[in-house]
């Protein structure tokens, strides 16, 4: 496989085109951005331990029968991956509340949300990525009916799976933000699950282990990525 230009930056990935037509490169960079793009830092060894991390939990959605894009590991910053047509939307699970929601809702930090609930974003940094509804998709044709159908279905699957997962590494699963893309003709799992993309606490203090310890600036960005990594097996080098 031969690596070839770079096809689009984002705000901490960069993906680029192989000799394969089917097949991306992912790059993790040290980049980390918080609130669209207006806080943005370099931390050292961000890039690697995301990598990997997205590696180890891709790999056990795909154990659990949940079709992602990973393909596999190349090095310490970059992935195979397989090329999806994106659908320009995030999917938020909340088991707990925190984040938007609680600003948005007057909602203090903090409540099991039973059941969890789950939130339509457009994916679009100019706008602030604003929540949109079932109507808002199919009316300006982000996702067909059946594709929203099915990243609800995955999003709650995953949901199942990891909530455990880091339930076994003493984390509560607080909330995530997953993307979903087509191949095949199928809706599979896209984009990275990484303490960047959700909210992890400590099960008995409640510390925040994730990137709300940049957006908040708490300090010990990536020691707390590699302390998660650590708790549930995930090696680093
Ligand atoms: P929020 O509370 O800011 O709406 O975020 C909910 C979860 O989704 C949180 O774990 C962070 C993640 N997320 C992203 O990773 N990127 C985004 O652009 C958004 C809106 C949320
Ligand atoms: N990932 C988004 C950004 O960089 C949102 C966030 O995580 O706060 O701005």
């Amino acid at each position: 496989m031969e690596k070839r230009q770079e096809l689009y930056k984002g705000k901490a990935k960069s993906v680029f085109t192989t000799d394969d037509a089917n097949v991306y490169v992912m790059l993790y960079r040290n980049d980390t951005s918080a609130f669209d793009g207006k806080k943005v830092e370099q931390l050292d060894r961000k890039g690697m331990v995301n990598n990997k991390f997205n590696a180890f939990i891709m790999q056990k959605l795909e154990a659990a029968g949940i079709e992602t894009h990973f393909i596999k590991l190349l090095n310490d910053t970059e992935s195979l991956v397989k090329k999806l047509e994106m659908i320009p939307l995030e999917c938020v699970v909340r088991n707990i509340s925190a984040g938007s929601i609680c600003k948005r809702l007057g909602v203090a930090e903090g409540q099991d949300l039973s059941p969890p609930t789950f939130e339509f974003f457009l994916k679009n940094d100019a706008l602030g990525d604003p929540m949109v509804n079932e109507y808002h998709i199919r009316s300006f044709g982000w996702a067909t009916p059946e594709q929203v159908e099915k990243m609800k279905e995955l999003t709650f699957k995953v949901n199942g799976v990891l909530k455990q997962l880091f339930l076994d590494g003493g984390m509560l699963l607080v909330d995530y933000k997953l993307e979903f893309g087509v191949y095949d003709g199928r809706v599979i799992l896209g984009d990275e699950f990484s303490p960047d993309g959700c909210r992890l606490w400590d099960k008995d203090t409640r510390k925040k282990l994730d990137k709300d310890r940049f957006r908040q600036g708490l300090g010990g960005v990536v020691e707390s990525y590699e302390e998660v990594g650590h708790r549930l097996g995930v090696k680093f080098d």
